[in-house]
């Protein structure tokens, strides 16, 4: 089939039904679980929560709501180390792979979920030496190598939540989230590999932990086997303490409403919010999701999720969701083009890989790079493609579907959130027919609707997703911040989630996902706000003022412009929009630098003094802005003052 003829037909609105052969062999091929949810959608999940895990204490209480407060499966007890390590080896699985991983530089290893309790057991072992017990917070800055998810194991294990910091964060960034989450004992590495250099993760952690007073220990993986500072009897070596540490430890019997961990997102004002996740529900939902949405077959499927575990997509379908299920996964430490740009086709073919989660902007970089990097590899292994983070486009989707899935896997794109836990909004690949673009519908037990302004239900149409009802996965709150819980989430749409989402439904009834309409951007399908942005342009004592917009981008999705004053007596130079970018991408970390910096004399403003963003966004958008700084460019100024001159004056 040639490129043409895809755009054909994408251009006739063509739908995608389950392929016979996948349709044959499906977990779910019809719409049973649809119906029985629709009977009693609490009663399904109840299902879901003992068919799937394996509980210490079964539960009475399926759910008590008070909205927006929901307690899940409260009075059962279960342990999640358990129900993703100890359980299969009990049923005789020992040997089987719980990772394939390959390191940037092509080191390998095997880990089998034997080796896993292995040592999961240790090192839970080791974090109570260090003094950590049950509730305490453990920070994780961590590159990915195995030792991840084995670190929050052990903290599941011993009932001490985990707050995992993505090891591309800053040491600011690392700093705020140990001070939030007042954690005790810091675990990292010594650097990662990434596009054939160490990042220096042990340098960064230390200096996150100028100013902070609760850490009391810090455990470092030696990874890269560079020199990295070390201070005695604070800083321990993960190997010489797993050498001493006992093989045994004992699962805890936590409740099913225990907070299993912290993971720090972005909102609409500077400062991250600490998304809570718990225990039973939370497993329930990502076991659910997994086995259906991935249509998991754990004896003969090779699965993988290239997204990295400090995102909660690693969170829910690198660690939690494919352990529970007994899958066996990849993980991949480092760059897609190191060293060349078909280094995830090369691991795909070696491990056989059968299923391949992925976000849009990574497709829109392979396209870029061409076909020939995945033609030049076996994917014939692959039998289901996933994507996950933004809007996918249809072009993209039509390309991922066809060059790397040879037009023979399904595509499923799934819509969450970091505070949704796990998908709510996806096909299931052998009952739906898939249109490419769409998310397609809730699913089972979800509720999800679009309103317009005034929170009237849409049937057709445009407006906001809301969700109707809780969700076993659902975030329970924000660390130590009940309110803005309440007025972030519960607020803007009376009984409703509003997940900051724009949507589309069309005739069909297909959920087209718009991407977000509050302050917050979607750069490579992560989130970063605009506000946290500009506090740190302004924090430089030379700029006077900052607004930034996410503009469309083609392969990132959005892209970050900043527009900046500066202060009477300061020279808007190159080499000062240069300091800012970096200064920027210091403080939040590279993903969050700005791709332009645009120096204007004002910026436009409403009449109540609020930034027209929104014009700012057009004019971004409206030009062909390059990875630089565009020093006072006077057609950008005068088309700014021009357009907000003609627009209606908002208050
Ligand atoms: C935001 C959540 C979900 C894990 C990764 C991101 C956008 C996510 C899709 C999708 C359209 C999507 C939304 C959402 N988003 N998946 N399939 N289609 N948009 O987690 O950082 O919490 O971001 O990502 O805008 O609100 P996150």
């Amino acid at each position: 089939m040639t490129e043409a003829t895809i755009e054909a037909y994408y251009l006739e609105d063509r739908t995608f039904p389950p392929p016979d052969d996948f349709r044959k062999q499906a977990l779910a091929s019809d719409d049973s679980l649809y119906k029985e949810a629709e009977a009693d959608w609490q009663g399904f999940w109840a299902h879901q929560a003992r068919e799937l895990l394996t509980w210490f204490d079964d539960f009475e209480s399926v759910l008590e709501w008070d909205l927006p407060f929901a307690k899940w499966f409260q009075d059962g007890t279960l342990n999640v180390s358990y129900n993703c390590v100890d359980r299969h080896v009990e049923a005789g699985r020992g040997d089987k792979v719980a990772y394939y991983w390959e390191g940037e530089p092509g080191d390998t290893r095997e880990v089998t979920y034997a080796d896993l309790l292995d040592e999961v057991s240790r090192f839970a072992n080791v974090l109570k030496s260090l003094g950590v017990q049950r509730g305490d917070r453990v920070a994780i800055y961590m590159p990915m190598i195995p030792e991840l998810p084995v670190a929050m194991l052990a903290c599941a294990r011993i009932g001490a939540p985990h707050s995992v910091v993505f090891g591309g964060f800053s040491a600011d960034a690392l700093r705020g989230r140990i001070i939030d989450a007042e954690a005790k004992v810091l675990i990292t590495a010594d650097g990662g590999w990434r596009r054939g250099a160490a990042v220096p993760l042990k340098v960064n952690a230390d200096d996150a932990l100028e100013g902070t007073e609760t850490i009391e220990h810090v455990v470092v993986v030696r990874r890269t086997e560079e020199d990295v500072p070390f201070t005695e009897g604070r800083d321990r070596w993960w190997h010489e303490l797993m050498q001493e540490a006992d093989a045994d430890c004992a699962p805890e019997r936590m409740g099913a409403e225990d907070l299993l961990y912290l993971l720090y997102t972005s909102g609409t004002t500077a400062k991250p919010k600490g998304i809570m996740h718990t225990t039973g529900g939370y497993l329930t939902h990502v076991a659910f999701t997994h086995k259906y949405v991935f249509d998991l077959h754990p004896d003969t499927d090779v699965y993988w999720c290239a997204a990295d575990i400090g995102w909660v997509t690693g969170h829910s379908y690198i660690v939690y969701g494919p352990l529970a299920n007994g899958a066996t996964s990849v993980i991949y430490e480092g760059s897609p083009d190191t060293p060349g740009k078909d280094r995830l086709w090369a691991i795909a073919e070696k491990y056989g890989v059968t299923i391949l989660y992925t976000a849009p902007t990574a497709i829109r970089t392979f396209m870029k790079w061409g076909t020939e990097f995945p033609e030049s590899h076996d994917l014939s292994k692959l039998r289901l493609l996933g994507s996950v983070g933004e809007p996918i486009n249809p072009e993209a989707w039509v390309w991922y579907w066809q060059h790397i899935g040879g037009g023979r896997c399904p595509v499923v794109d799934t819509w969450w959130q970091t505070e949704t836990g796990g998908i709510m909004i996806s096909p299931l690949p052998g009952v739906t027919t898939l249109k490419p673009g769409s998310a397609t519908f809730p699913l089972p037990a979800i509720g999800a609707e679009v309103v317009d302004d005034n929170g009237n239900k849409v049937e057709r149409g445009g407006g906001y997703l809301t969700l109707t009802r809780p969700w076993p996965g659902m975030l329970r709150g924000i660390y130590g911040d009940p309110e803005r819980y309440k007025e972030t989430y519960w607020s803007r749409f009376e009984g409703r989630y509003f997940a900051g989402d724009g949507c589309k439904i069309d005739d069909d009834g297909y959920f087209w996902l718009l991407g977000r309409v509050d302050d917050v951007m979607n750069i490579s399908g992560h989130r970063v706000s605009t506000t946290e942005v500009e506090s740190s342009l302004v924090d430089d004592s030379r700029v006077a003022e900052a607004a930034v917009v996410g503009a469309k981008d083609e392969t990132t999705g959005q892209a970050i412009i900043a527009y900046v004053t500066v202060r009477g007596n300061v020279e808007a130079t190159d080499g000062l929009g240069e300091e800012l970018r970096e200064s920027v991408a210091k403080k939040i970390g590279k993903f969050g630098r700005p791709k332009t910096i645009i120096f204007t004399d004002d910026l436009p403003k409403t009449r109540s003094g609020k930034i027209m963003r929104r014009l700012l966004k057009d004019v971004a958008e409206g030009r062909d802005l390059g990875d630089t700084t565009t020093l006072a460019d006077p057609a950008v100024v005068d088309e700014i003052k021009r357009r907000a001159e003609q627009s209606p004056q908002e208050d």
